[in-house]
């Protein structure tokens, strides 16, 4: 007897979560080129290297070895140990292991965050453009983003008088990512520590995600937390993913308070148990091995971020500040906003990323994604050709439009 076909009820809580947008646009890249389009992509949000091969060996031998089992739910402390040695070598941050949860990536570290810090009525402040991420973490914690403008003539600084007007009771943390994905953006250290002093007299939690603090193009990068003056209560998220290209061996890790840090891995440890054990040991060897291979990409991305930037900046009518770090590239296309195309108005940032997707066969990211109407997001994490080839493709189908 076949039954009745009765509506599957999901819970509320994943209505009111957005897919990953980028995610998306890297599997429509991947589709196109199944399918035998020549399409150049610059929806990348990852390193295109090969994790170099000190690490890589690494993991081959924690596999040889058995090492293969589920370790302490924070990581193992052979592990939390080395970051604490590269946030004291690098970051100028002085921590004990009890401080440290290493998780299966970054994201994991900002969800366990959110998920431990807030709740239903707080509100928590997200700067726009946001990465896609934030404003789902805080939605799933039951919380509420409440979103504040940045200044993009300013390395997409907040807007102070923004964020003040919207402070309430209700305001319990602020998520802050620089270097930005989407924007590149660098904030100056005088934001920062504006920000934080802000954050120490209203009690929040700040969420800093530093997931690119390798791949700065100017002066070296200053940790949120060494910029501290006022005690404001940090929880910093670091990464692997993008400074050793490892971004499928899924290791980050967050440095807090150890009370938020001890919340943080019970959380984590009923919800995944552990971190992956083989990336865990190739974590001990990035962070504590060779480090070469993490000037020598940020070189190449420096040499690939002035091209594309100096590229797009010769296309009529759009404007890109330079990023001073992560790679993207974040330019102004809202003068090709509201043009026709056979007829069609491109009415936002979405119309344009499909027209360049089916015209130039090049993937972008809206910026309306990220909450920023009128712009695109390239990411320059692929080679100087594609570059050059991808841009010329998108010059040559903007001057068909109306
Ligand atoms: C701003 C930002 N934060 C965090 C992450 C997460 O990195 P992972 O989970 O790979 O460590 C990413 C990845 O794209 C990111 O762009």
């Amino acid at each position: 007897m076949v039954k009745s076909a009765k509506a599957i009820r999901l819970a509320d809580r994943i209505g009111r979560v957005k897919p990953s947008f980028t995610l998306e646009m890297a599997a429509k890249a991947a589709e196109l080129r199944a399918q035998g389009v020549d399409v150049i992509n610059f929806s990348v949000g990852e390193p295109d290297f090969n994790t170099p091969a000190n690490i890589i060996t690494a993991g081959q031998r924690a596999m040889d070895d058995g090492f293969t089992k589920y370790t302490a739910g924070a990581g193992m402390p052979e592990l939390r140990q080395a970051v604490c040695a590269k946030l004291a070598r690098e970051n100028n941050i002085k921590a004990e292991p009890d401080r440290v949860v290493v998780s299966n990536g970054e994201k994991q570290s900002l969800f366990n965050a959110c998920q431990v810090l807030f709740q239903s009525g707080d509100e928590v402040i997200v700067f726009r453009p946001y990465w896609v991420s934030f404003p789902e973490f805080v939605r799933l914690a039951d919380a509420e983003p409440v979103f504040v403008n940045t200044d993009p003539e300013q390395a997409f600084e907040p807007d102070f008088d923004d964020l003040g007007e919207k402070i309430t009771p209700r305001t319990r943390g602020v998520i802050i990512n620089t270097p930005s994905n989407p924007t590149g953006g660098v904030w100056s250290h005088e934001a920062v520590r504006k920000l934080l002093k802000l954050a120490a007299e209203q009690d929040w939690t700040v969420i800093a995600d530093e997931c690119y603090e390798r791949l700065v193009y100017g002066k070296p990068f200053i940790s949120a937390e060494t910029l501290n003056d006022h005690g404001a209560r940090i929880v910093t998220c670091m990464s692997l993913s993008k400074t050793y290209a490892m971004t499928g061996w899924r290791i980050g890790y967050a440095v807090a308070d150890p009370v938020i840090a001890k919340a943080m891995a019970k959380f984590q440890g009923q919800a995944t148990s552990c971190p992956n054990s083989i990336g865990q040991k190739a974590a001990i060897e990035a962070l504590t091995g060779d480090q070469s291979a993490v000037e020598e990409m940020r070189h190449t991305f420096r040499e690939r971020r002035d091209l594309m930037v100096g590229l797009l900046n010769e296309i009529p009518g759009v404007s890109c500040a330079l990023p001073g770090g992560a790679f993207y590239a974040f330019p102004d296309f809202s003068a090709y906003i509201g043009k026709k195309a056979d007829g069609q108005v491109l009415e936002d940032s979405f119309d344009l990323g499909n027209y360049l997707l089916e015209q130039a066969r090049v993937v972008t990211v809206p910026g309306d994604g990220f909450g920023s109407p009128g712009h695109i997001r390239f990411s320059f994490a692929t080679n100087l050709d594609n570059i050059r080839e991808g841009i010329e493709r998108i010059s040559k189908v903007l001057k068909l439009l109306e």
